[in-house]
C-alpha cells in the first residue's frame, strides 16, 4: 500500500479548526448532534469486545430497512462508510488489478485503489452532461479483467443521482460481465425524490455502503456498514475487519442502534430542513449571474462553478473567501476538478450561516475579477 494524505482530509474543517470558520459550507452532512439530543445515557454501558460483524440488534434494523432478501448475516458494521470502502477495495484488489470508478467522487473511492496501485479507468463526469452517469459509457470501460465498478448515488460532490432503470441496467451488465458493483449509498436516504433500492438487494454481485454520518449528523461515532448477499465475500470482508480492529467500538455501535431506532421521527424532520436549505441555494444561484450549477437531486452538497467566461483569479477568490469572510467551501481540487468549481454543503449550516456563506461567495468572486 502506498498511503498519501488526501487534500479533502488534510484541509478539512476539523483539521483547520472549527473556531477559525465563520461560515462553514464545507460539510457534507446535516448538523452534528449530541448524546443529549439523542436522549442516550452511556454510564452503564459494559465495555466488552463486541460481535465482530457488529451489534446484532443494529444489523437487524439495517437488514430490515435494506429491503427484500437481506438478512442480518448480509450486513457488516464498519467504522464509518470510509472503513467499509477500505475493506472492499483491499479485499477485491491487488496491485495491477483493474476497476472502473466515476470521477469526481468522494476521494477515498479513488484514493484507496490508488494506494493499492490498482489499474483505474475513470468515467469522467462533466458539468455539460449534468454530471450524469451514462450506463453505456460506464460499462464500455469494463474489460474481462475488471474486478469492480464503483459509483456513488446520490453523488458526492454534485448531489446528482440516477434513474432506477439505469441502476438496474448497470447491475444486469455487471452480472453479465462477471465483475462486481460497489454503490456508495451514503446519501441514499437524503434523495429529494424516490429512494433508489439498496443495490445489494438487486444482485449478489452488488455491494452497498452507507453510514450514519451524513443523514443522521453523528459522524463522531464512526459507524457505517456494508450490505452484500455473497456469503463467501462477506467472509473475506469480516476477515479484513478483524485484522484491522477485531470488532467495532461497542459504545459507538450501541449509540448507533439507539439512534437508528429513532429514524422514523428524524428522517421527515431532516428531509424537510434539507429541502428548505436547498431552496435557499437555488434562489441564490438564480440571482447570481457569475455562477452556475446543476441542481442536486439528493444529499446535502452541490458543485457550482464560476461561469467559464468570467475572468477571475481563482487563488484570489479563495483568499478573499477564507481570509476576509471566514467562509469555507470544498474547493474543486479536493475532487480532482478545476478550482472554479466548489462543493457547497447546505445541510450543516443553519439558515443564517448558509445565507452569510453564499453572500461571501458572491462577494469573493467579484473581488477576484481580473477585468
Ligand atoms: C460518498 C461518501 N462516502 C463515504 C464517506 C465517509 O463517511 P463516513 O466514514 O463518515 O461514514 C463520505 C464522507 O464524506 C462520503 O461523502
Amino acid at each position: 500500500m502506498k498511503y498519501r494524505r488526501m487534500p479533502i482530509e488534510e484541509e478539512s474543517p476539523e483539521q483547520l479548526g472549527y473556531d477559525k470558520i465563520r461560515y462553514n459550507l464545507t460539510e457534507s452532512s446535516v448538523r452534528d448532534r449530541s448524546l443529549r439530543d439523542l436522549g442516550i445515557e452511556v454510564a452503564d454501558m459494559l465495555l466488552f469486545y463486541g460481535d465482530h460483524a457488529g451489534h446484532p440488534g443494529f444489523r437487524e434494523q439495517l437488514a430490515a430497512q435494506s429491503g427484500a432478501g437481506v438478512t442480518v448475516d448480509d450486513v457488516l458494521v464498519t467504522a464509518g462508510a470510509a472503513q467499509a470502502l477500505f475493506i472492499i477495495a483491499t479485499s477485491l484488489l491487488d496491485k495491477g488489478d483493474h476497476l472502473v470508478v466515476v470521477r469526481p467522487n468522494y476521494a477515498t473511492n479513488i484514493e484507496t485503489p490508488r494506494a493499492i496501485e490498482a489499474d483505474i479507468s475513470f468515467l469522467d463526469l462533466t458539468f455539460e452532461e449534468s454530471w450524469r452517469i451514462d450506463p453505456d459509457k460506464l460499462m464500455a470501460l469494463v474489460t474481462p479483467a475488471t474486478k469492480y465498478v464503483s459509483i456513488t448515488l446520490p453523488h458526492n460532490p454534485t448531489g446528482v443521482t440516477m434513474a432506477e432503470a439505469d441502476l438496474r441496467s448497470i447491475v444486469g451488465r455487471v452480472e453479465a460481465a462477471g465483475c462486481r458493483l460497489l454503490v456508495d449509498e451514503t446519501y441514499r436516504e437524503m434523495a429529494a425524490g424516490a429512494l433508489l433500492p439498496v443495490a445489494a438487494t438487486l444482485s449478489e454481485r452488488a455491494v452497498s455502503v452507507s453510514s450514519l454520518s451524513k443523514t443522521y449528523g453523528i459522524p463522531g461515532i464512526r459507524t457505517g456498514w456494508l450490505v452484500c448477499r455473497d456469503r463467501e465475500l462477506m467472509g473475506t470482508f469480516l476477515a479484513a475487519k478483524e485484522q484491522i480492529g477485531i470488532c467495532g467500538s461497542v459504545v459507538d455501535e450501541e449509540i448507533a442502534a439507539r439512534a437508528f431506532a429513532q429514524r422514523d421521527v428524524w428522517l421527515p424532520e431532516i428531509k424537510g430542513f434539507i429541502a428548505q436549505q436547498r431552496r435557499a441555494v437555488a434562489d441564490w444561484i438564480a440571482g447570481e449571474e457569475l455562477m452556475e450549477w446543476v441542481e442536486p437531486q439528493g444529499g446535502v452538497v452541490c458543485f457550482p462553478r464560476i461561469k467559464p467566461d468570467v475572468p477571475v483569479d481563482v487563488d484570489e477568490f479563495y483568499r478573499v473567501l477564507n481570509d476576509v469572510h471566514g467562509a469555507y467551501v470544498g474547493p474543486g481540487h479536493w475532487f480532482e476538478q478545476s478550482r472554479r468549481h466548489m462543493r457547497v454543503g447546505y445541510g450543516w449550516p443553519l439558515p443564517d450561516e448558509l445565507a452569510g456563506g453564499l453572500a461571501a461567495i458572491s462577494h469573493a468572486v467579484r473581488a477576484a475579477l481580473t477585468l
